[in-house]
């Protein structure tokens, strides 16, 4: 067996996975998300490691075999979070998350310091509020006191990993996520850390996703009951991890995972093409290999602010029992789901969205259904830009939540234009974490045999051409609609 930690926003997902990739239990604790102003977002790091703990003790009681049969563990984390350190290693503030928007001017700072083209070219990224350097120079400016005590810092899974096994490090799938790393040679920036004065000394070990970085300490074998030598993987960013998870390791793999954002996802060989920072681009758990992605952030959000808002007493099967009957197009209606701000194409954290077209004869389900829509326009967006580089995109796999409804996946097939597949027993980032420890653990010559063994394919959607014709006029409209509504909230 090996085991998959996937440590979220909301929770911590604990998956047991046997040698042929069937998930034997699972266990998931949640934790709280701290707002202490407007667009702040924290979590208390303690509160994983002991969730997570709580959540292994859980799956090794309820465990009937000899835990020795339990040979890897490795974890899937939620990315760009920054977790600071002082010399003992003791956790100096709360966390920041990927999701917390303070960091606008310490954006425009690093351009400044660094030279917006030279930064892209080291990052192959913009520098975006959720990601790292900025957290850092917004406590080095906020709270110096902190900052002046910190010699180290690390990412979410990162923190639990070390807690688990004492051993410090940063694997390259998150690495690339902090904005200091250069990402194709794959070495920390000092261009980067020198210019905006932050010391490197402050960047850990980086590791690969598959590396053994030693094994439990004891006193966390004892309170989990698992064995002391159960060895354990670096592990990845929850989204190379989904595509570890997803069998997105080879060229021509892409998938779209609508979750509480959604994400389409490609597969890289390498770090040479150029995007010019309009989707991002990070190392894979894979070696040496990279993806390419593209973010909505209120993908599976809209769709439950929008329940909340207009139709809390249903739940999410009674809203969607009706999309299926209203026509594509949802009777002239059309949303945008920008109630956050958004990232891929526009990287704008101002813009809010709209519902444009609404008619006295529109009901719950039409409304619906051009949420459903707005949300996967916008997806499309970034298959747009992929496809624009050259890249072929004719099978993508659907992942999370919105790949439960059959008329959502048909849809995305319509809008995408591309056969939609899911797999079966979808598991996401978790499995991934898995893979990477049954494939570090040597049951495997690579991720990709792995892949091949434990992940199957379910049902297929093909697109309707007459749908195909409909969605594609309806997308020009809807790319307008962000320009012509900007000025709004400026
Ligand atoms: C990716 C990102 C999110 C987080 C969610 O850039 O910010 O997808 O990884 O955990």
């Amino acid at each position: 067996y090996v085991i998959g930690i996937d440590l979220g926003t909301s929770a911590v997902k604990v998956l047991l996975i046997d040698q042929d990739g069937k998930v034997c239990d699972e266990v998931s604790r949640s934790f709280d998300l701290l707002r202490p102003q407007a667009g702040y977002s924290e979590q208390n790091p303690e509160d994983w490691v002991t969730q997570t703990v709580d959540a292994l003790t859980v799956l090794t009681n309820r465990f009937t075999a000899d835990v020795t049969t339990i040979k890897g563990i490795s974890f899937s984390g939620q990315m760009h979070g920054l977790v600071l350190l002082n010399e003992e290693k003791h956790v100096l503030r709360p966390a920041i998350l990927w999701n917390d928007t303070r960091t606008t001017k310490q954006c425009q700072e690093i351009y400044e310091k660094v030279g917006k083209e030279r930064f892209i070219a080291i990052t192959k990224n913009l520098a975006l509020e959720g990601f790292t350097l900025p957290k850092i120079l917004w406590v080095k400016e906020h709270e110096p006191a902190i900052f002046a005590r910190a010699t180290t810092f690390v990412l979410p899974k990162d923190y639990l990993r070390y807690r688990l096994t004492g051993e410090l490090g940063i694997d390259y799938s998150d690495a690339a996520g902090t904005s200091l790393l250069n990402v194709v040679e794959q070495t920390w920036s000092e261009e980067i850390a020198n210019a905006v004065e932050v010391p490197l000394s402050l960047c850990p070990p980086l590791l690969d996703s598959a590396d053994n970085v030693g094994m439990l300490t004891e006193e966390v074998a004892q309170s989990t009951g698992l064995d002391r030598t159960t060895n354990v993987f670096a592990g990845g960013a929850d989204n190379a991890c989904g595509a570890i998870g997803s069998g997105i390791l080879s060229e021509g793999k892409t998938f779209v995972s609508i979750g509480t954002s959604g994400v389409v996802l490609s597969y890289e060989p390498t770090g040479e093409k150029n995007y010019q920072g309009k989707v991002h681009y990070f190392n894979h758990g894979k070696q040496d290999a990279y993806y390419t992605m593209g973010v909505t952030l209120a993908a599976g959000y809209s769709l439950q602010w929008f329940k909340q808002t207009f139709a809390a007493e249903l739940d999410f099967d009674d809203l969607l029992k009706d999309v299926g009957s209203v026509p594509v197009g949802s009777h002239g209606l059309l949303f945008t789901p920008y109630i956050v701000g958004e990232r891929t194409p526009h990287a704008d954290a101002t813009i809010r969205g709209s519902f444009i077209g609404m008619d006295s004869s529109h009901r719950l389900a039409d409304f619906t259904r051009s949420v459903l829509e707005g949300i996967t326009f916008s997806l499309n967006e970034s298959i747009e830009i992929f496809r624009a580089s050259g890249k072929e995109i004719d099978r993508i796999y659907a992942i999370g939540g919105g790949a439960n409804n059959k008329v959502w996946l048909q849809m995305q097939a319509d809008i995408f234009n591309a056969t939609i597949v899911k797999l079966t027993s979808e598991q996401g980032p978790g499995m991934g974490a898995a893979m990477l420890a049954a494939y570090g653990s040597g049951w495997f010559d690579s991720l990709n045999a792995c892949a091949n063994h434990f992940l199957q394919e379910a049902e297929t959607y093909h697109p309707i051409p007459e749908n195909v014709v409909a969605y594609h006029e309806l997308f020009s409209l809807y790319k307008q609609v962000y320009h012509q509504t900007a000025p709004l909230n400026q």
